[in-house]
């Protein structure tokens, strides 16, 4: 059985924030900011608007894209590191409020991987003949976590939501290869802080591991793909940094116009960022069916996880 993505959906919080917002309280320029992480502005949800809130807009476009009922979904998988609470989940948010079955749902925590992992989780499900149409969302709210008066971070956040229906696609498309993987020694450079619920992070060291992280893997799922570099069609990595990315890029050797882009505009949005930069290529034609894109995200933990698939229903 192949298994892919059968339909898919993205969104963003209406309210743009750029460069300038933080120019005006922090020690810091757009100047700066464009030039080491590649962020020109980013979107933030309003304070009555929580991760759900993303998370449901985005699902409803993947549950209509997939040209399936919301009865039809029989799992829901929620990746991400700001759920409105602890418990109840997103998951089970969404349950509810996309008016689906009394199906499984739960989230997953790895943070800006989560997407990666959230697929790679409902691709065994589907795959144990059990599950046909496995909702996975890549959903974050964390300008909720961020702590502005620290420029390090403040400046590199944004909000936002994708989804897609995983189940079975049709001829050799769907998921080619993929690899996840974890390295706790790394935790301490990039975390919530118990006391605030803040984020700290040494970007320095996280800098060092994705950009070794983020070549390795996307290289290994290549060949693990039976595939080389020429073939790829659209390399979509984690949207974090624009210098991390262009790093991976020139490791596999592709060109320029063959990666995608979105941290322009929406900066770092953890879970949702890989899926944010698949719709806004969808939206823009440059995946077409039959593409081989490959994904990579890298995240807290520290974890990583990569994606080979041959795009279409
Ligand atoms: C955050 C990041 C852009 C900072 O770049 P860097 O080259 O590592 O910068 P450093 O933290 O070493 O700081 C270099 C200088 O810039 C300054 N600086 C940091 N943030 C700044 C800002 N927003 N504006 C202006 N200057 C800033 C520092 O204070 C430091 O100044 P100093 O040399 O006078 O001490 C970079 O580390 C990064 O992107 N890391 C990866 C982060 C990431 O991807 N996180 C998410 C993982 S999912």
């Amino acid at each position: 059985m192949n298994v892919g993505i059968k339909g898919f959906g993205a969104y963003v919080p209406e309210r743009v924030v750029d460069n300038s917002y933080f120019e005006a309280y922090l020690d810091t320029s757009d100047e700066w900011i464009s030039q080491m992480t590649g962020i020109k502005e980013r979107r933030w949800a309003d304070k009555n608007q929580d991760t759900s809130h993303l998370a449901y807009e985005a699902s409803v476009r993947a549950i209509e894209d997939a040209g399936i009922k919301p009865e039809d979904v029989d799992m829901v998988i929620v990746a991400t590191s700001t759920g409105d609470h602890r418990f109840p989940t997103v998951a089970n948010m969404l349950q509810e409020r996309l008016g689906l079955t009394k199906v499984a749902s739960m989230d997953q925590l790895a943070a800006c991987t989560g997407f990666m992992y959230g697929i790679v989780t409902a691709r065994a499900f589907i795959l144990s003949g059990d599950y046909k149409n496995i909702l996975v969302v890549g959903a974050d709210k964390l300008s909720k976590i961020t702590d502005l008066n620290d420029r390090g971070t403040a400046i590199l956040f944004g909000d936002g939501a994708g989804a897609a229906i995983i189940g079975e696609v049709s001829g050799n498309r769907g998921i080619l290869s993929y690899e996840v993987g974890s390295d706790g020694i790394g935790g301490k450079y990039l975390y919530q802080e118990q006391e605030t619920d803040l984020i700290r992070m040494n970007g320095r060291e996280v800098f060092k591991f994705a950009v070794r992280v983020m070549g390795d893997s996307s290289t290994r799922v290549v060949e693990k793909a039976g595939l080389t570099p020429d073939d790829v069609d659209m390399f979509i990595p984690h949207q974090a940094n624009i210098r991390i990315m262009e790093s991976a890029r020139q490791r596999l050797g592709l060109p320029k116009e063959k990666m995608s882009v979105s941290v322009d505009k929406y900066g770092n949005t953890s879970a949702a960022s890989i899926p944010l930069s698949i719709g806004q290529e969808l939206e823009n034609g440059r995946i077409k069916d039959d593409d081989i894109l490959v994904l990579v995200g890298f995240g807290g933990g520290l974890t990583w996880g990569s994606v080979v698939i041959r795009w279409g229903k």
